[in-house]
């Protein structure tokens, strides 16, 4: 193809399945805990009530991409998506541009690889029941990723009609009551982090939650109290314990740096991660760059496949 290849979000869907996207992020994870893959911190340029902009670079695996994306919660009352973006890639080597991407489709993959791979890996063994809890575009990409890997699922959501329209499209189960999918052995949150969904005392011995929806200042799925009775992990320390779950212990002094694991340190088999059957694990996802780098390069090696791209020269 001449020219620079754009990647609608069809294309990017096209391209990487929820399951080859579970694999692409465990090796991210790796290679950010390694050194091999570098990732600034985040920028965030905020223009609130309306929304917010993020800039989120990272470098591996020869390439070097810029998601820049924006969170407006106003805007679907406006007719207009939450979530607006790019992913600009260019090559590590020669800086030469060579393709951009649409950010939901890349966010949403990685969102749902990362939410399966985290209870996936500090779950229990014998888990038997899994719950996605909040099922809009994030919520519904970790229940496509749990099927790609053999779950059963339930779902839940405060919008009754999303809960059975998520169950349908994507082969899960509407679960009988809130209580129940949050009984789940593995629970994935997505949801705003406006409402608390766990209060003190809520988790039974043995369950993983992937909190997911709290990715941000003044959110919250969990309450303090009860995060701070789970064994703790999170994606990268720096941005959880600045704008995840974990912001507010970290801030109120309740947790120190050495009370945290990073996921990567698990999948690297440094650190254990579950060591009873009892424990009660949660993790604390903001989401990370290295993680769309993880989609953007999948999609790069499948780019000479994909029939019908548009494409732009400079
Ligand atoms: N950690 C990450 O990597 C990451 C990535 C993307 C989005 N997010 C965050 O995840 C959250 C959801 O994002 P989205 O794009 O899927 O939003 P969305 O608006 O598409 O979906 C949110 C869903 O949660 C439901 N919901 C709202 N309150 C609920 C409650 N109390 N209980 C159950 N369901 C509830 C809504 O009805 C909706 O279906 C946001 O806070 C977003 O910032 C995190």
């Amino acid at each position: 193809m001449s020219g620079i290849p754009v990647l609608t979000a069809r294309d990017v869907e096209a391209a990487v399945s929820p399951g080859e996207a579970v694999e692409a992020v465990r090796e991210a994870f790796l290679a950010h805990h390694r050194g091999e893959w570098v990732m600034p911190p985040k920028a965030y340029v905020t223009n609130y009530p309306a929304g917010d902009f993020r800039a989120m670079p990272a470098l591996g695996a020869g390439y070097t991409i810029l998601k820049w994306v924006s969170s407006f919660p106003g805007n679907p009352e406006r007719g207009l998506p939450t979530v607006n973006g790019l992913v600009v890639v260019s090559d590590a080597e020669t800086a030469e541009l060579r393709a951009v991407m649409e950010a939901g489709a890349v966010t949403a993959l990685r969102t749902g690889a990362a939410a399966v791979l985290a209870a996936e890996t500090l779950g229990k063994r014998d888990a038997a029941t899994a719950a996605v809890v909040g099922v809009g575009v994030n919520g519904r990409a970790a229940v496509r990723a749990f099927v790609a890997r053999g779950h059963q699922v339930l779902v839940w959501d405060a919008d009754e009609s999303r809960a059975a329209a998520a169950a349908e499209e994507l082969g899960a189960i509407v679960a009988p009551s809130r209580a129940e999918a949050l009984a789940a052995d593995l629970v994935v949150t997505v949801t705003p982090g406006h409402t608390l969904l766990f209060d003190e005392g809520s988790l039974r011995p043995g369950q993983h939650v992937s909190l997911m929806g709290a990715d941000g200042p003044g959110k919250a799925e969990i309450s303090p109290a009860e995060l701070r009775r789970t064994r703790l992990f999170c994606d990268d320390w720096e941005q959880a314990s600045h704008g995840g779950e974990l912001a507010h212990l970290a801030e109120a002094g309740a947790i120190a740096r050495s009370d945290v694991t990073e996921l990567g340190a698990v999948l690297a088999g440094e650190v254990i991660g579950r060591v009873s059957a009892d424990e009660i694990t949660t993790f604390d996802s903001t989401g990370l760059a290295i993680q769309d780098l993880a989609i953007v390069v999948a999609a790069m090696r499948r780019l000479p496949e994909l029939s019908g791209l548009q494409s732009f020269s400079l």
